[in-house]
């Protein structure tokens, strides 16, 4: 399956990518193509529905990923209990030709322990979106967002710790995208 990942942090070395990036290295291990749109390596433009900055090169790529996705992830850093304002403004350029039917895992960072606002947040975009909300969603928070493991393509998953359950989180969304999208 062709997976697609929009990171909404827009600082270097931000947690809420490198959970996405560890989520990218497994969903690949398990043999699918991982497409990673970083928006603050690669930002957009203002969303404007005037259509200012629809041949930007970046929107572009990515509606056109979007279109071609069987599945996707979402990464926030939680931001005022809600999602950042850069993963908004990249979802605005998207509509329901992007996700309808297509199964969507919601992960975010937090400084607090937990941080599901944004999660609850991002789940009702999809909602809106016609996307398929995965069962589980993916939450680090406080000093769990030190605890990300390296080489997490070879995570198998052993325990109840941070990484057992983003490990946990990746194969029920997976098994969700396979299912609707008939493969
Ligand atoms: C503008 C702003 C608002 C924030 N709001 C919250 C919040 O509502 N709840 C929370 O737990 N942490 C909040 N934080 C802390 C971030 O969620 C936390 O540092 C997170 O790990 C950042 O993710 P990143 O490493 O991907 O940048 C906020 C940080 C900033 C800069």
């Amino acid at each position: 399956m062709k997976i697609v990942i929009i990171t909404g942090s827009n600082r270097k070395s931000a947690t809420s990518t490198r959970l996405a990036v560890n989520m990218g290295q497994l969903i690949s291990k398990k043999g699918h193509q991982v497409q990673l749109f970083d928006l603050f390596e690669t930002p957009l433009p203002f969303y404007s529905p005037e259509g200012i900055g629809f041949d930007h090169a970046t929107v572009q790529s990515l509606q056109q990923a979007m279109l071609q996705a069987d599945g996707v992830v979402l990464a926030t850093p939680e931001y005022h209990g809600s999602l950042s304002g850069v993963l908004k403004n990249a979802l605005d350029f998207l509509g329901q030709e992007h996700f309808r039917g297509k199964a969507v895992l919601s992960m975010s960072s937090s400084g607090g322990a937990v941080g599901t606002s944004s999660l609850l947040q991002l789940q009702s975009i999809v909602r809106n979106l016609h996307g398929i909300n995965s069962p589980d969603w993916v939450s680090i928070g406080g000093a769990q967002r030190n605890e990300l493991a390296d080489g997490f393509a070879d995570y198998e998953g052993s325990g109840q710790g941070i990484n057992d359950r983003i490990h946990r989180a990746a194969l029920s969304f997976l098994e969700l995208a396979a299912q609707v999208r008939g493969n």
